[in-house]
């Protein structure tokens, strides 16, 4: 049985291309594996805090000396470090905004890239980072505006979504990263439908089919 983490960064609501597919990949997967259990934060319509300078301070403490205050102001990343840690599967929603990752995904990530908590430093060591999730996968739906974003498109230069989260999720150790893209929501109508139908049919590809229990008589 594993636990799934649903990410929707998107602040659309029915709107939402990538709300709609981590939706079916989240009832693929579910349908395909009964026994394992979802839960949800969503970034979109409930956006992590930025970091303050006590964030900062506080972080940075070793934790045994850490004041009641600083322990109280980490609070919150540290619900969302556990969330993670209890977590084997993550499906992140991803509007590409800019041409990066929206401003409520980036405060996210910098609330669970924590040092001591998700990544390990030690300046004396030959390689001073080290990963401390594992054994975790991460499926990501990135929905645009144009198209062609995905490695070899015309876009590809432009995209700051793929590199960053690959390097982001790869530091705290979830190197196991699929991306689906979805696009031409700005041009609509066939284009748009056909982006979604390949993104539907990736998806259905990615999640579990159900599984056959064979019963014996
Ligand atoms: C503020 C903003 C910035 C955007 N920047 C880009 C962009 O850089 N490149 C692009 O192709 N589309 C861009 N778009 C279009 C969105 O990526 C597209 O609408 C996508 O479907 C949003 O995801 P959603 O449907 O889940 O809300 C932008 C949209 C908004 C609102």
């Amino acid at each position: 049985m594993a636990q799934l983490l649903r990410l929707d960064a998107s602040p659309r609501r029915s709107r939402s291309h990538t709300r709609t597919l981590v939706g079916e990949f989240v009832a693929r997967w579910s349908e395909g594996r009964p026994a394992d259990t979802v839960i949800r934060r969503d970034l979109g319509y409930e956006p992590p805090p930025h970091l303050t300078e006590d964030w900062i301070a506080a972080a940075f403490t070793t934790p045994g000396q850490r004041t009641a205050q600083m322990r109280d102001t980490l609070a919150y990343s540290d619900r969302l470090v556990d969330e993670l840690f209890a977590s084997d599967v993550l499906v992140l929603g991803v509007p590409m905004y800019n041409f990066g990752v929206p401003a409520m995904l980036k405060a996210y990530i910098d609330q669970i890239v924590r040092v001591g908590r998700t990544f390990a430093f030690d300046p004396e060591a030959a390689d001073p980072y080290t990963p401390l999730t594992s054994g975790k996968r991460a499926f990501v739906i990135v929905g645009t505006g144009d198209a062609g974003y995905e490695a070899g498109g015309p876009l590809a230069s432009m995209n700051h979504v793929e590199p960053y989260l690959r390097t982001a999720l790869g530091f705290i150790g979830i190197d196991e990263v699929e991306f689906v893209y979805t696009g031409n929501d700005e041009f609509g109508g066939e284009r748009l439908q056909r982006s979604l139908e390949r993104a539907r049919s990736r998806v259905a590809d990615l999640t579990p089919a159900r599984e056959v229990v064979d019963v014996a008589d």
